[in-house]
């Protein structure tokens, strides 16, 4: 703090007064801010600020103001002016945004600056993998140092606040926003959660270069009935506290400062309107500090849900569930002031709201700094090391689904077809909310294909079909995408034609077909999850030529790929992979890299198993290939590749799995060893899981769980032990019979290896 203190000793006694109270920046000419305040600093400094602030001023704190949607111009500045806007968002670029900064900063009374939202979700100007393509990677140090680059970028151009991680556990591949989280499981779900606080916020909120992160969305929007956007979620309590609730909990742990609540209902009450989630769960149970901003227009949307009978009621249930800011709607502005005048709330319940919001902006140095430097995006928007990153990123999310008959790694000689809708398409390597990725510097896979064997190798490219989607999506503006013209019938004839006359001339053909980019994302959710258009058929025709042929799947979600798994020698899901996915993926394709992901997500074989997810509890006929037991009489009720799976060049070996202590006392930790052994003939990386099973308890438990992973690399040949230990957070989880947490006594199964089908098998008692 003696950083402070010289800053100030230099002011006026005035000057020093002002700045006590926010009025003046505390240390206008710092360039960084060396160490993060003290709570208690920064608590005497938001009181004061509030001693000074009318009530309309506290509301307006608790507003945020989305540009273009019925604000703008004369009518936004206004509202800034008289103090009517703690935040912004939907504006881009760093001269807007100080344009607007400044109207706070120099024409508002107390000069309170705003602090600036946007999803910067997988990427700024760099675009990494979607996020659930990153969360294939299981690589948490990787994800921090992506989340920390696109941060960078971020606040380069002048934003302070990301909403962003999206946690949500999505187990239905129907709904278009799977894409934005990191899957099915809560276990991995959280590790990845707190990777991405890490990464967006380092090491204290207001570390220079980072954002505040805003966990989103609160909670249980992956879970909307039938996968369609914003529909109602119906969450037992169990699951609800075992799975769902579980990476928000690890992101509020980590520090996140702030929260975002969900669109839908949760057991039939708004998530924004939810005082058993605002404040039993997230305040109460977990402790947080930080604040909670509506999604937007939900506060409004309270309405047109059948919850909330007027703005000014929804407006009263928000605040008084535990909401602090109104995102877009405008209904905190409109209604507050009225309900304290009729002393529905107090200004007491306003200024709790305002309190954690202001906290945030001095953590954040924006007293202290609320303009961006206007030329500093331009050093460093897609600077080589972020590209360095995101192709590294690209290349850690592949799923290799299926290689045989040696198809892959891709030698080097040999002519190459490339085929497919997606193999050119530079929009749709980056996906939902990269509004800020210039699509010119997104290397296609065609691109990266040949500039890795364009020297060596005959590389020629049919696109085959086109797809699009049925209705349009609403944000394919926002994310500029540019209208593409549909083909004629005779086009379309012409088109076919031709790639399946170049796949016969070529020796070779890598099919590179899924899913548009705007065919997930918000409001991105569909019916069926088959191959879109005209490719399944192009797929069909191309395979019966019998030449080797490697599938790319690209897409948001897993699909249906159930045909190819049978016909194709090898698969790798790739999901959309960024700025670079062209070159990484071109790098996995030959081998210069070899495959490591995993999938963080359960890939079904249709659309009839859904939802289909690996930790579901046994039932009193569990299924079998055959018998009475809980199977689909028409099909396999097992999905096509299950939860953690993912193939490798090279082979890895796990033996010699076990515990240190067969039995143990109820709280004391379980240490288990394995060993894993690369025995194939190239380095590799492979992320060795662990699950458990509690074989009987208060509540039946699912018959697996993931409870531990590592991702080691080996060279060839080389063995290493694994040491993973089983405490009690790990033992414990919510039984409804107990409505409580509960760690119990019984038998306990373990596995290790490399999917949630592992068949090495230990086991440990736990006794009272
Ligand atoms: C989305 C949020 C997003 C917000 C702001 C909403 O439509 O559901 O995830 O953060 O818009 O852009």
């Amino acid at each position: 703090m003696r950083f402070h203190r010289q800053k100030y000793r230099r002011r006026s006694p005035l000057a020093l007064m002002m700045a006590l109270v926010g009025m003046l920046p505390f240390h206008a000419n710092a360039q960084t801010k060396a160490t993060p305040p003290s709570d208690a600093q920064v608590q005497a400094r938001v009181s004061s600020l509030l001693k000074q602030m009318t009530l309309t001023e506290k509301i307006g704190q608790l507003n945020q103001l989305g540009a273009g949607f019925g604000m703008g111009g004369a009518q936004t500045d206004d509202t800034i002016r008289k103090g009517g806007a703690g935040s912004i968002l939907w504006v881009n670029g760093a001269e807007a945004l100080n344009r607007m900064q400044r109207i706070a900063i120099e024409k508002s009374r107390l000069h309170i600056p705003l602090i600036y939202g946007l999803d910067v979700i997988h990427g700024y100007n760099t675009i990494f993998p979607i996020p659930l393509g990153l969360a294939s990677s299981w690589d948490t140090n990787l994800i921090t140092q992506v989340q920390a680059v696109a941060a960078k970028e971020a606040r380069a151009d002048g934003i302070h606040w990301t909403f962003s991680p999206m946690v949500d556990i999505a187990r239905d591949p129907r709904w278009g926003r799977i894409m934005e989280g990191a899957g099915e499981d809560p276990y991995l779900g959280a590790a990845i959660a707190k990777a991405q606080v890490r990464g967006f916020q380092g090491p204290y909120i207001g570390a220079p270069d980072h954002l505040l992160a805003c966990v989103k969305h609160f909670a249980g929007y992956g879970a909307a009935d039938g996968g369609r956007d914003y529909d109602s979620s119906y969450i037992p309590e169990s699951q609800l506290w075992n799975v769902y609730l579980e990476p928000f909990r690890a992101a509020a742990e980590a520090g996140a400062g702030s929260f975002m609540s969900a669109y839908m209902d949760l057991n039939d009450v708004p998530a924004t309107g939810n005082r058993f989630l605002l404040q039993d769960v997230l305040r109460k149970a977990w402790g947080f500090k930080g604040f909670v901003v509506s999604d937007a227009f939900s506060v409004q949307g309270m309405i047109t849900h059948g919850f909330a009978a007027n703005p000014a009621d929804a407006a009263y249930r928000a605040i008084t569930a535990g909401l602090n800011m109104d995102m877009a709607s405008q209904t905190y502005l409109q209604n507050l002031e009225g309900l304290v005048k009729q002393k529905r709330i107090s200004e007491a319940q306003i200024e709790a709201a305002v309190r954690p919001i202001l906290e945030m902006k001095i953590r954040l140095g924006l007293f202290e700094h609320p303009y961006a430097d206007v030329t500093k995006i331009a050093k460093i928007a897609n600077a080589p090391e972020h590209r360095k990153l995101a192709r590294i990123a690209a290349q850690r999310t592949v799923v290799l689904l299926k290689n045989t008959k040696n198809i892959l790694p891709l030698s080097k000689e040999g002519s190459v077809a490339v085929i497919g809708p997606l193999a050119n398409s530079s929009a749709d390597m980056t996906s939902f909310w990269a509004g800020q990725a210039a699509y010119k510097e997104n290397v296609t896979f065609l691109q990266g294909i040949k500039n890795k064997l364009g020297a060596s190798a005959q590389v020629d490219y049919a696109q085959g079909v086109q797809i699009t989607r049925t209705i349009p999506s609403f944000f394919d503006a926002i994310m500029q995408r540019k209208p593409v013209e549909k083909w004629s019938k005779a086009q379309e004839e012409e088109e076919y034609a031709q790639a399946l006359e170049l796949a016969k001339r070529s020796d070779r053909v890598v099919m590179v077909l899924g899913e548009l980019a705007s065919m997930s994302g918000e409001l991105g959710s569909q019916s069926n999850i088959e191959l879109p258009g005209n490719q399944q058929r192009l797929l069909e025709d191309i395979a019966s030529l019998d030449k080797p042929l490697v599938l790319i799947v690209v897409s948001g979600r897993p699909i249906n790929i159930t045909w190819a798994s049978e016909h194709v020698s090898a698969i790798m899901a790739v999901w959309h992979p960024g700025t670079e996915g062209g070159n990484g993926i071109a790098d996995v394709l030959v081998g210069e890299i070899n495959p490591s992901g995993k999938l963080p997500v359960t890939w079904p074989r249709h659309a009839g198993q859904i939802p289909t997810y690996y930790a579901h509890n046994l039932t009193h006929q569990p299924e079998t290939d055959k018998g009475f037991t809980s199977r689909y009489w028409d099909d396999s009720s097992f999905p096509l590749y299950p939860f953690g799976y993912g193939l490798s060049y090279t082979t890895f070996t796990y033996s010699n799995l076990k515990v240190q202590k067969s039995t143990v006392k109820v709280g004391e930790p379980v240490t288990v060893q394995v060993d894993i052994a690369n025995t194939g003939r190239y380095v590799g990386a492979e992320v060795a899981q662990l699950y458990i099973h509690q074989r009987s308890g208060s509540a039946s438990r699912p018959v697996r769980q993931l409870k531990g992973f590592k991702r080691v690399i080996l060279k060839a040949g080389a063995k290493q032990t694994l040491t993973f230990k089983l405490g009690k957070d790990e033992l414990k989880y919510w039984s409804s019979a107990e409505r409580n947490w509960v760690n119990e006594a019984g038998s306990f199964d373990v596995w290790v290896g490399g999917d949630s089908n592992a068949k090495l098998h230990t086991e440990f008692k736990v006794v009272p």
